[in-house]
């Protein structure tokens, strides 16, 4: 609790030197920017959290999941602007940019590196909080569901659900097989463990028919599959397998809080048996404090080709590989061992993971990639990087939107086809 008064009283300090230095015409200036930009009835005390408002703190901390970033360090917004409507999003990016405030937008909270809500590019900024924007539209005869940014996984899967006895049996049958890799705890021993982890959309004859014919070495027995539904999966696949109700999607306070760190890879070689044992090995390991998490790819993943949309990993992969840290102690001893290890993971994995570029997935976010985009535009976007760069700099060319990963404007003079390693 002292740590807390020490960083409100902070804020609220950082917040008075803003507009001490720039002087407090800045401020009145920027309340009548909004006010003028959205419907007079808005209420501006339900629109504009300054860091000395009774609210700000529960809001800023209501969805950051990664305990890393919620520490008196972490530099906070300036404000927190939470809109209720698209007019309100307009006024607060038209605002911000006319007042010289970067700003850092949120959705759910879920960022590995916390950068929907943390700078480390600018000292002061404002927070554009969506979560008043999350209404999800399912529109199951056309096919199409709408979802506001602010939404989270579990409120679509919920929607999904309330409309799902009306598709499920047009579903083909398909069948997702993950491998967790963790440790657990066996009688007095910590052990490290493979969990073969699988959604099959069918009947569990279906499943014990096809694991029979595909996987028979895995042994898969009645015994192993529960059937349900669709949406109780989702809630089991979260954690909760004691038959919650599907309600807990939807509660936003259950979301865990912990510290952690990820890291990814995709995988196009299979690993040999040497390189299984060496990475076993490895987890086995006193003080291997994170875990290995495979999903594979094939499939419909196979069949959109690279350039379809931005997120370019289709083809040719065999799997994705998460490595994940979780930790509860707070204080530095804890985060150095627990950074060390996904490091040094990581470097060992180099050998059996894709190369050239090493390509990651952007929403295992991880700025020790770089911050430099030479150094993370291909791993996250192949060569489609080259062109969000060109629309970049067709859409934002001043790069207003923008933090320490995000695409840099390419502004071309004659056309050509960016190089890869211009100058940021
Ligand atoms: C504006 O919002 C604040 C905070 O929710 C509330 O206390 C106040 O009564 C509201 N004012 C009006 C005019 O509705």
């Amino acid at each position: 609790m002292a740590a807390f008064s020490f960083y409100l009283s902070l804020s609220v300090v950082a917040w008075l030197c803003i507009f001490s230095v720039s002087s407090l015409s800045d401020h009145e200036s920027f309340l009548r920017c909004f006010s003028s930009h959205v419907s007079p009835t808005a209420n501006l005390s339900q629109l504009l959290y300054l860091a000395d408002s009774p609210d700000y703190s529960s809001l800023l901390f209501s969805s950051i999941q990664n305990l890393r970033f919620a520490s008196s360090e972490t530099p906070k917004p300036l404000l927190i602007v939470a809109p209720a409507d698209e007019f309100q999003v307009q006024a607060s990016v038209i605002c911000c940019r006319s007042h010289g405030l970067p700003i850092r937008a949120r959705s759910g909270g879920h960022d590995y590196e916390g950068l929907s809500y943390r700078s480390e590019k600018s000292s002061s900024f404002v927070l554009l909080d969506l979560e008043k924007l999350r209404s999800v539209t399912v529109d199951v005869e056309h096919g199409v569901a709408w979802v506001e940014a602010g939404a989270t996984l579990g409120e679509l899967y919920y929607k999904v659900a309330e409309k799902w006895q009306n598709t499920a049996h047009k579903l083909h049958e398909d069948l997702l097989l993950r491998v967790d890799i963790v440790h657990v705890n066996r009688g007095d021993r910590r052990v490290v463990e493979a969990a073969f982890k699988s959604l099959f959309l069918g009947h569990c004859d279906g499943l014990l028919q096809h694991m029979g014919e595909r996987f028979p070495a895995l042994g898969v027995e009645r015994n192993d599959c529960r059937e349900m539904s669709w949406i109780d999966s989702a809630v089991y696949a979260a954690g909760y397998t004691n038959g919650e109700p599907a309600e807990i999607l939807v509660n936003r306070e259950l979301q865990p809080k912990d510290f952690n760190k990820g890291k990814s890879d995709y995988v196009t070689e299979p690993i040999p048996v040497s390189g299984w044992e060496a990475i076993w090995a490895r987890l086995s390991e006193e003080g291997a404090t994170g875990s290995m998490h495979m999903d594979p790819w094939g499939g419909r993943m196979s069949e959109i080709s690279e350039s379809n949309i931005p997120f370019p990993h289709r083809k040719g992969n065999l799997f994705i590989i998460l490595y994940l840290s979780t930790w509860r102690d707070e204080g530095v001893a804890a985060s150095t061992k627990h950074l060390g290890w996904i490091r040094s993971m990581f470097r060992f994995m180099t050998p059996y993971v894709s190369k050239r570029p090493r390509a990651a997935y952007l929403n295992y976010r991880d700025l020790e990639l770089g911050r430099n985009a030479m150094a993370w535009g291909e791993r996250y976007f192949k060569d489609n990087f080259r062109r969000l760069a060109m629309v970049k700099g067709e859409v934002d060319p001043q790069n207003f939107f923008s933090n320490e990963q995000s695409v840099p404007p390419f502004i071309a003079e004659t056309g050509e086809r960016p190089p890869i390693n211009y100058i940021l």
